[in-house]
Order: C-alpha cells, then sequence, then structure tokens
C-alpha cells in the first residue's frame, strides 16, 4: 500500500508565541523560520499580523528569507485582519491567509453574540475576502473540539462552495478524548459534500495532556495536516508537539504515514527554540527533554550498554542526539561505572572495579550525580593508580 504523506504545519511562531513571557522579536523569528525550512516543515505559521506592527514586520522578513515552506498568517474572520495578512504575506513564494471563527454554542452564545446562521455567513464572507488576496485559503472552526458534528459539517460545506483549501478543527480548549476526537474527523469526511477537495488539519491543545494522541487519531482517520509547534509550547498547557507527532509516525510503519521533516535537525530545533523562547524544556519532556535518552538505574545501564534496543524504543541519532547517555547515581551500577571510565580510558579487572565502586557507592549516596572529574578523584582515593604503572589497565589479583 502507498504511503501518505502527512502536511506539517508549523505555529511555533504563532501560537507559541502566544506563551507569556516568550515573546520573540523579528530576528529571532526569522531565525526560527530559517531553521524550520531547513526541518522540512511545509507550512510556517509566521505570525498574527493584525496584532502589532512587529508581528507584521515579522511576518514581512519571514516571506523574504524563506523560499521552500508555505508561509501562512493568522486572521480573524474581519475583513481588516485579512486585509493586513494579505499584505504582510505580499513578497512570500507560496502564502496562505489562515481565516475563521468560533463555532461551538459557547463562543456563538457568549463570545459573539450571534446565531449559527449569523457565524456560517460571517466565516463564508472571511473566505470570499481573504481569496482577493491569496489562492490558498485555511479556515478555523475554532472550538471545533466542542461543536456538534451536524453543525460543523454545515460549517465546512459552506466554505468549501468558496474555495477554502484547508479546513482546521481545533481542539481549542483541550476537550476532546482520542477516539471522539478521531471519530469527528472521520464524520467530516464521510458527511460533507466536497471533503475529497480540501486538506483537513488537526490543530490540539494539550490542556489534559492529550493533544499528541488527538492529532494521531485526528490522521488515523482522515486528516492530512497536522498544526504543531516545537517543544510543545503554546498556549496555556501547549500545542501537539512536533517532535513527537512526527517520531510517531516514523517509529511505527504499519500506519503507512510519512512526513518529509528532517529528523536529525529536531534536537538542535529543539535548543535553538528553548534559547530564543528562553522556554526550558522539561527534562523528561519526550523525544527533546534532557533525560530522554539517558539511563540512571543500574538494571537499565547493564541492559543499555549489552544493547541499546533492550531499553530504547527510538534510536537518538534519528533525531540528532549522539548516542544515550549513561548517568551515574546510587541506583548504577558496576557496568555503568565501568562504561564511564572507560571513555575517561580506565579499563578494571573485577576486583579492582569492586575496589572502585565501594568508594563510589559513598560518593554517590551524597551526591545527585557524579561526574567525570569526580570519577578521577575516586580512582585516587582507591590509590590503585600507584599500584599500576601501566594506567589503561588498572588490576589487582
Ligand atoms: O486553538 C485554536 O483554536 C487556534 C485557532 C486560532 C486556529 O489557535
Ligand atoms: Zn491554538
Amino acid at each position: 500500500m502507498e504511503k501518505k504523506r502527512i502536511h506539517i504545519f508549523d505555529t511555533t511562531l504563532r501560537d507559541g508565541e502566544q506563551v507569556p513571557g516568550c515573546k520573540l522579536n523579528t530576528q529571532e523569528k526569522v531565525k526560527i523560520a530559517k531553521q524550520l525550512e531547513c526541518l522540512k516543515v511545509d507550512v510556517i505559521e509566521a505570525g498574527f499580523p493584525v496584532s502589532s506592527p512587529g508581528d507584521y514586520q515579522s511576518v514581512q522578513e519571514i516571506c523574504k528569507s524563506i523560499s521552500d515552506p508555505i508561509i501562512c498568517a493568522l486572521s480573524r474572520a474581519v475583513e481588516k485582519d485579512i486585509e493586513i495578512a494579505g499584505s504582510a504575506l505580499k513578497n512570500a513564494k507560496r502564502s496562505r491567509i489562515h481565516t475563521g471563527i468560533g463555532t461551538s454554542d459557547c463562543h456563538i452564545r457568549y463570545k459573539f453574540n450571534s446565531t449559527p446562521e449569523k457565524i456560517i455567513e460571517r466565516a463564508i464572507q472571511a473566505v470570499k475576502y481573504a481569496k482577493k488576496f491569496v489562492e490558498d485559503v485555511e479556515f478555523y472552526a475554532e472550538d471545533a473540539g466542542r461543536t456538534r458534528n451536524d453543525f460543523l459539517a454545515r460549517v465546512c460545506e459552506s466554505v468549501i462552495k468558496h474555495g477554502v483549501t484547508v479546513i482546521n478543527i481545533p481542539d481549542t480548549i483541550g476537550y476532546c478524548l482520542p477516539e471522539e476526537y478521531g471519530k469527528k474527523i472521520r464524520y467530516l469526511k464521510e458527511n460533507v459534500k466536497g471533503i475529497h477537495k480540501i486538506i483537513l488539519s488537526t490543530h490540539c491543545h494539550n490542556d489534559l495532556g492529550l493533544a499528541t494522541a488527538n492529532s494521531l487519531s485526528g490522521i488515523i482517520n482522515g486528516a492530512k495536516q497536522v498544526e504543531c509547534t516545537i517543544n510543545g509550547i503554546g498556549e496555556r498547557a501547549g500545542n501537539t508537539s512536533l517532535e513527537e507527532i512526527v517520531m510517531i509516525i516514523k517509529q511505527n510503519s504499519h500506519l503507512n504515514l510519512f512526513t518529509n521533516v528532517k529528523t536529525k535537525m529536531i534536537s538542535s530545533t529543539s535548543h535553538l527554540v528553548s534559547e530564543c523562547t528562553g522556554m526550558k524544556v522539561q527534562a523528561n519532556k519526550a523525544i527533546v527533554g534532557i533525560n530522554a535518552f539517558s539511563h540512571s538505574s543500574g538494571i537499565h545501564q547493564d541492559g543499555i550498554i549489552k544493547k541499546r534496543e533492550t531499553y530504547e524504543s527510538i534510536n537518538p541519532e534519528d533525531v540528532g542526539i549522539d548516542k544515550f547517555s549513561i548517568v551515574l547515581t546510587a541506583r548504577s551500577g558496576r557496568s555503568a561505572l565501568a562504561y564511564r571510565y572507560k571513555k575517561l580510558g580506565y579499563f578494571f579487572n573485577k576486583n579492582s572495579l569492586d575496589l572502585v565502586y565501594s568508594i563510589f557507592l559513598r560518593y554517590a549516596d551524597k551526591k545527585k550525580e557524579i561526574s567525570d572529574k569526580e570519577l578521577k578523584i575516586i580512582l585516587e582515593e582507591s590509590n590503585l593508580m600507584n599500584d599500576n604503572k601501566k594506567k589503561k589497565l588498572i588490576t589487582i589479583d
């Protein structure tokens, strides 16, 4: 069976940048956009140009600097927003306007004080107006996660009639369960006239830690584009993380899906985004956390030194990390200690390793982690160096 390509729509510079305290200037945004181009994402959502002159300028500069990915700008279903988005995108080689409106009962009633019919009319007008500026128009049905499926289908059908190219189904408040979100996508695939003409997109928030699971369920049920961010940054608990969804697709060939992302650039991209935004990546974050490929318990260390696959499902080299790391703590065993000494050029026989290990445990019980410098101190304390002229092989009978 032929593999289906999933388009990666990166919104680090728009939804990701909405995080309090992680404001990026134009130079930083251009730098990240260039990195995203090297990573080979399909779409870069560069900003929300009407929101500030700085954001408008960032979108403009990104358009000038980027050749391959589509550059997308966000707008509300408001003429002025759309005009400004169109103007900011003028120099893009390939441009897209992302416009939309809330479709859930809650948004219609409380946010817009409106009616379902009027919302459909505004959606149509927004798409028609955006088409005056660009050919490629994406429509988002905000809070689609809580929108009734029959009404969502009507909204989709109406905008398809007016030439929309992509429809985004955001789970704006991270409300859905994976099965429910997947069913929503399937329902639209099966009930909306003209759905085959457009790309359905997922855009899932992580309020219940389900963003990636929901996106996965969406693509299994027929969505072709995933909206995501580097390190999963974004409003509140964040968005689907790019590295997670891309690696899930890569690791599971039975899904018959692929992306164009150069996975070996994931680690460097994660570092760049963290550095520019000042948002530290949590240590145990999947794929890009500092502990994602570190092993500290003796049983795991012993296994992974014998064969990497015993305790790792992902090869760290696939995401641009040289190798797993062995962290020395009081839970580590002799094989981990010998492994780290070997890296420093020291080899032991059984008796000498037993002696060094007993000193190591005394140190390790007092500290979180033992460094290379401390390993040398431990060796000196053991007096083994004095007994062995040949530094490389340290033995006691
Ligand atoms: O979460 C959301 O609904 C959004 C839309 C503006 C696409 O970010
Ligand atoms: Zn969002």
